[in-house]
């Protein structure tokens, strides 16, 4: 079969996204503190900008995630054993998916792979550089949110199905809320369902703020690129330079917090939502958490998701850990 023919794109882009968009701006610069929701991170020029952060010798994450699928590989294949289909929360372009893939495909041969995104662009990418290189692997994918995404993808799925949630994307909900999106994941698919999560340690302040901080401003650039967002799709004026960007480690909480501050007194004109923001010298604008795990912390959150662990790996340096975990059959709803 033809590269392109192996390839399908469904639309699970729901109600209206702009119409979203517009409403989580006003009701997120009307609150006290204000906020910007992370979701909206992720345009094309977002998801362009995350891809140079994983590249990005400060962001650990998608190196050493890599690293430990590339060592695990073939014994995580061995624990999900046949799975048809693998489906995933935020593909981006799959780089590290890809490792994955091809220990299974070296299995079984043939494969489902269902990537989940928002960006269109992103997954093109990855069916296009996937595509060529693997005979056996079709792509049905969903371009939406996560479980617009499921749901969309419901009845494409072949069971048995592997869930893939990796790149510390858990990190963005947080504990209590990932362990209840977990079993409505697993409620959306076949039963005994497999799950491989990328997740991100705590560890040293220092390293920590760097991955969110990095030399060359990538990252400070992705986190104003919301403002810019808001400048193209809703006539925003801001000046995105008139912010700054700031990651602090809060250590208690075990969360890396993302702000933007405001450098002067400013009142910002948003024409489409018919308002201006106004903000104080100083004042910051919350955009996203990114929570990091301790091994109890892990337990708790497989306990919590109704997930038996199966397999753990780490780096030695234990920065990071991908499990493997299979969704029990009692827990379901
Ligand atoms: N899922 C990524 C993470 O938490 C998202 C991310 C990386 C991010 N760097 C960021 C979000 C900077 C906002 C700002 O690691």
């Amino acid at each position: 079969m033809s590269d392109s023919s192996r390839l399908r794109l469904l639309n699970a882009m729901e109600g209206d996204p702009r119409g979203e968009f517009a409403a989580a701006v006003r009701e997120g610069l009307s609150a006290s503190p204000k906020r910007l929701p992370c979701r909206f991170f992720y345009d094309g020029e977002g998801s362009r900008l995350f891809e140079r952060i994983c590249q990005l010798p400060e962001y650990y994450l998608t190196r050493v995630e890599a690293q430990i699928l590339s060592g695990g590989a073939s014994e995580i294949a061995g624990c999900v054993g046949t799975v048809r289909s693998v489906i995933e929360l935020g593909s981006g372009i799959a780089q590290k998916t890809e490792i994955l893939l091809e220990a299974l495909l070296r299995r079984t041969g043939q494969l489902l792979y269902c990537p989940i995104d928002v960006c269109e662009d992103v997954v093109q990418a990855g069916a296009g550089r996937m595509l060529p290189r693997y005979a056996g692997l079709r792509i049905t994918a969903a371009i939406g949110e996560y479980e617009a995404g499921l749901a969309r993808l419901q009845k494409h799925i072949e069971a048995p199905a592997l869930l893939l949630w990796l790149g510390s994307n858990i990190g963005n909900l947080d504990r209590e809320a990932s362990a209840a999106f977990l079993r409505r994941v697993a409620a959306a698919l076949p039963r005994d369902s497999f799950m491989v999560i990328g997740v991100d340690l705590r560890k040293d302040r220092r390293v920590l703020e760097a991955a969110y901080d990095d030399a060359a401003g990538v990252t400070s650039a992705f986190n104003k690129n919301i403002l810019g967002r808001i400048n193209r799709e809703l006539g925003g004026e801001f000046a995105v330079d008139e912010f700054e960007h700031r990651a602090r480690y809060v250590e208690d909480a075990g969360r890396i917090e993302m702000h933007l501050i405001s450098r002067r007194g400013q009142h910002v004109r948003i024409e489409a939502l018919g308002m201006s923001a106004s903000f104080e010298p100083g004042e910051a604008v919350h955009t996203e958490d990114s929570y990091k795990y301790s091994e109890e912390e892990v337990d708790q959150l497989l306990m919590r998701a109704g997930l038996e662990c199966l397999r753990r790996d780490r780096d030695d340096g234990g920065r990071f850990a991908v499990v493997t975990a299979r969704a029990m059959a009692h827990a379901r709803r």
